[in-house]
């Protein structure tokens, strides 16, 4: 699998990243192994979790994901081998919501337990917390890089101004910056009065500053959890607009021209945006992880890019 440099770190992870919610609640360990290993096969190398996944699932308790990957890494013996994101802010459990100091510190801990590793190579803030000072969760997080036990700190889930204020303290307190962002987005556009939080979207504004500033954003949620193809999920009506029928009639006709599916190209169109987007996607079946990999093989031409980006754009309509 190809490698993009992430963000300006001279540290460079796979381009196409796994996520891993769904791992020891919605797939049982030994699915989530067989899907795993998929990834690995097809050189993936960047895993994605949280200290919470999946509380949201039926009798699930939080930290389920995080104990597949630590048995999953502990059998293989390939922890060295693989970049590990994690997160913490959501409460669940006995941990509190939030960004406290004493939250983060004592969630990684918890986290490198469930693991199995000393180290967490990139840990987000896994949704803002305006109830905290921003620079004591900065400080709780270049404390954890001091110590060595993360890489790199990072941002889930942060609107633009609030990633802008904390990159200013960061850089006035000498204190880890969010050297990336992970959002949710995909090829159709969110209408507007579309309501996600505590979700946040890759926007024009998130777009134009990360671009700016160098830092890498990581998709989530970038298949729309099947809908670009499946009759069971339907898209929802937050992404059915006045450009919903263009942009879908441009993904059929590029997937058609390059001969690929929908899910494929929606994943090439990111990874082949400059500066790269690296989706984090999931499955829950081969065959699903299976066509979801094969994006890593389709080269779009600057036609088609140009195409599926521009789809269902209005024309400025005012006189000279
Ligand atoms: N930072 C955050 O706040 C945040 C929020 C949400 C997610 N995430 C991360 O992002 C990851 C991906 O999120 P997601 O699961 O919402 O993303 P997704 O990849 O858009 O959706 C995955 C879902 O789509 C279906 N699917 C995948 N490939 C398919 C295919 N080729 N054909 C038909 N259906 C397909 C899967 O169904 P099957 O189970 O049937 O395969 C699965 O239910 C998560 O695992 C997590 O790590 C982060």
């Amino acid at each position: 699998m190809r490698t993009v440099e992430l963000s300006d770190t001279n540290v460079f992870v796979s381009c196409l990243g796994l996520g891993t919610l769904r791992f020891g609640t919605l797939n049982s360990y030994a699915e989530s192994a067989e899907l795993l290993d998929m990834y690995l096969e097809a050189g993936g190398r960047f895993l994605d979790t949280a200290n919470c996944y999946n509380q949201w699932a039926a009798n699930a308790k939080g930290g389920e994901s995080e104990v597949v990957l630590g048995q999953w890494l502990r059998e293989r013996g390939n922890r060295d081998e693989l970049f590990i994101a994690s997160k913490v802010g959501f409460g669940y459990g006995t941990v509190p919501d939030g960004l406290a100091a004493k939250t983060i510190i004592s969630a990684c801990e918890e986290s490198l337990r469930r693991l199995g590793t000393d180290h967490i190579d990139l840990y987000y803030a896994h949704k803002d917390d305006p109830n905290t000072p921003l620079e004591e969760t900065l400080s709780a997080f270049t404390q954890l890089k001091e110590s060595g036990k993360i890489r790199f700190a990072g941002a889930s889930n942060y609107l633009a101004w609030r990633l802008a204020d904390a990159d200013a303290i960061a850089a006035q307190k000498g204190l880890a910056e969010f050297t990336c962002i992970e959002q949710r987005f995909t090829y159709l556009r969110p209408q507007p009065g579309s309501y996600f939080f505590p979700q946040r979207l890759i926007d024009e504004n998130l777009a134009t500053y990360c671009d700016a500033r160098g830092k890498t954003m990581l998709p989530y949620t970038p298949l729309l959890r099947g809908a670009y193809v499946r009759t069971d999920r339907p898209i929802a009506q937050a992404y059915q607009g006045p450009d919903t029928d263009a942009r879908m009639a441009a993904l059929k006709e590029v997937s058609q021209a390059v001969g690929a599916t929908p899910n494929q190209v929606v994943l090439a169109w990111m990874m082949q945006r400059q500066p790269p987007l690296i989706p984090i996607f999931s499955a829950g079946q081969p065959a699903h992880m299976q066509e979801n990999l094969g994006a890593l093989d389709i080269t779009l031409i600057d036609d088609q890019m140009t195409k599926l980006t521009m789809a269902g754009h209005c024309p400025n309509e005012e006189p000279n």
